[in-house]
């Protein structure tokens, strides 16, 4: 299939960029606003993400003493290797933050006179605001998604896939790429800082709690733009996720084992105890461990959630989502125990940023799940996720704009990918079956890169991933197909990460080394590629 060239359209420049529209990119949009001009680009619709399925809640202590023990707490499920003044931002900034947000309308549950506050798995208090019973997520994202749309200052386009970061001959980050999702057309818009907040990638598992576009592409697009990514390895498996064939992936909070849900294999058994003294409440790595452990000994593809115990009123009210989504699936959670196993849930790893949000490529910034500021370590303390993204795009606020201010919006020749029109085709001419590929990438990685892992599963993921990786070089063009590449190279980046890190530590399990504490075990992986802003995109649908 013959190549054309073609002029790409630019958009006009704005002082940012904010890529994605979760908690921490709405955060972002709103700080800069104050800064300059602003563009928020997301691909599908502004409230799509991670954020707005938020169940749980925030962790938020307030009084001086609960400070320091959130501190310990989190540096504690974090394994030792948390960055320890990352995690002080957190503890210390967020209440601010969380008070701001209540500022701005943020409706938390109450009791009594206060607000209602619960606990989960490995906090040592009780210290999570909610919102909704189970609904935390849905209302943060309606404040901030109301606060940035009254702004003027920012601009938005939804339905916009960023493909690549814009580089200029310095490997400064002077833009990025987009696709057009509705007219397929591909634009550079260029600005004077950008601001990653793309999320997670859940979706490279088979099993998982995320949405559909937890597709990796800001780790894999800054990872080709030259970013250190760190930590890669660290991918957290949420205890329980609603497990009924043919139905969609669901999570169950784990306030529900807060509130006394227990944990029952399919003969009935109780087996938290059996594994760790805080039983239902031991962090998530052991508890996502353990029942992994009973479904194999009983031969078994999920255990049981068990809340039928507690009173009816009491969990209808508390967990409205829940118990209207699982009845609605034909399980009624008061009289049934509820069919769970764990799924893929979190990136503890991502682009590697400084306390300020500053990755190692100069104008480009990180925020949210997107970024690696080091406060989770090898496994995140439940409900610090939604704060991190509030604290640290706060925090990116302040680095991007001290950054752009005195420098021109879209200076400078960039290195654009190279773009040309073309069909998805291989050198033989065959179409690829994306859908077919992504599913055997989701069951590879859930079975060799997945919950426990050995230096055999982990080298024979690294050659199949890339045979893919070289399958879909130049040839991706439509949004499906460039996440696909994405999830691919952010594949290879957790199974190299897992492969180098030679023993267990937090939610990173190796069987051939369960060992915790071997040498090197505080260092962290990063990976960088030799070859910054070489990343070529093929045919992404450019119109002449
Ligand atoms: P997201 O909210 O995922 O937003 C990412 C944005 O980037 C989206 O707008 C997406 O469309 C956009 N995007 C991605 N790629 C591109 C691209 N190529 N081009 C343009 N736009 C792009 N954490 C807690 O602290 N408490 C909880 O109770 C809690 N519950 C959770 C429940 C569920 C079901 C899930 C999935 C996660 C939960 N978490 C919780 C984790 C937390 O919700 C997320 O880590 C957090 O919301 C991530 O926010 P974010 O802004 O970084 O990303
Ligand atoms: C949950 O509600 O169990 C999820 C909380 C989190 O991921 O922090």
């Amino acid at each position: 299939m013959p190549q054309r060239r073609s002029a790409m359209p630019t958009l006009p420049a704005a002082d940012f960029l904010v890529i994605g529209s979760g908690v921490a990119g709405l955060r972002t949009a709103i700080g800069l606003s104050q800064a300059g001009r602003v563009l928020m680009l997301t691909k599908g619709s502004p409230a799509e993400g991670s954020s707005i399925y938020a169940q749980g809640g925030v962790a938020v202590a307030s009084e001086e003493d609960d400070i320091a023990l959130h501190r310990d707490d989190t540096l504690r499920a974090g394994k030792g290797l948390c960055r320890p003044e990352a995690v002080q931002v957190l503890v210390e900034e967020g209440p601010a933050r969380v008070q701001e947000l209540i500022r701005w309308g943020a409706r938390f549950d109450r009791a009594g006179d206060g607000y209602a506050l619960a606990r989960e798995a490995a906090h040592s208090r009780h210290r999570i605001l909610r919102a909704g019973g189970d609904a935390t997520g849905t209302e943060m994202v309606r404040v901030l998604l109301n606060r940035a749309r009254s702004l003027p200052q920012i601009a938005w386009r939804d339905h916009h896939f960023t493909i690549d970061l814009l580089l200029d001959a310095q490997g400064h980050c002077v833009g990025a790429l987009e696709l057009d999702e509705s007219s397929g057309v591909v634009k550079q818009v260029k600005a004077k800082a950008v601001v990653l907040a793309t999320g997670g990638a859940g979706q490279l598992y088979a099993r998982t709690t995320n949405p559909p576009v937890a597709t990796g592409d800001g780790m894999a697009m800054a990872y080709r733009a030259g970013a250190i990514v760190e930590d890669m390895e660290f991918v957290q498996f949420h205890p329980t996720a609603l497990y009924l064939p043919a139905t969609p992936q669901f999570l169950l909070t784990e306030a529900m084992r807060g509130e006394g849900g227990i944990l029952r294999n399919i003969k009935g058994e109780a087996f938290m105890k059996r594994y760790h003294e805080m039983a239902e409440m031991a962090p998530r790595d052991i508890v996502s461990r353990a029942i992994w452990n009973e479904m194999v000994a009983t031969s078994a593809r999920h255990v049981y959630l068990d809340v039928t115990h507690l009173a009816t009123g009491f969990i209808r009210e508390r967990f409205p989502t829940i118990y209207a989504t699982c009845l609605r699936y034909d399980v009624d959670i008061t009289e049934e125990m509820i069919p769970v196993c764990p799924s893929a849930h979190f990136m503890m790893g991502g682009v590697r940023t400084d306390a300020r949000g500053a990755t190692s490529v100069p104008g480009l910034f990180a925020a949210g799940e997107v970024a690696c500021t080091g406060v989770h370590g090898a496994n995140r303390l439940a409900s610090n996720s939604l704060l991190e993204g509030l604290v640290f795009g706060a925090r990116a606020v302040e680095a991007a704009a001290e950054y752009a201010s005195g420098m021109l919006p879209g200076r400078g020749t960039t290195v654009a990918p190279d773009v040309a029109a073309g069909e998805a085709e291989d050198d033989h001419g065959d179409h690829l079956d994306m859908e077919k590929l992504l599913n055997s990438l989701r069951r590879l990685m859930w079975e060799k890169v997945g919950i426990i892992r050995s230096k055999q599963g982990l080298l024979s993921a690294l050659a199949q991933l890339e045979k893919w990786e070289e399958r879909l070089r130049d040839r991706c063009r439509t949004r499906r197909e460039l996440e696909v590449q994405n999830m691919v190279t952010v594949g290879h980046l957790v199974a190299t990460a897992a492969l180098q890190r030679e023993h267990s530590l937090g939610a990173h399990f190796r069987s051939d080394h369960p060992e915790e504490f071997a040498s090197g075990w505080d260092r962290h992986t990063q990976l960088r590629t030799e070859a910054p802003g070489r990343a070529r995109v093929r045919g992404a649908g450019v119109k002449a």
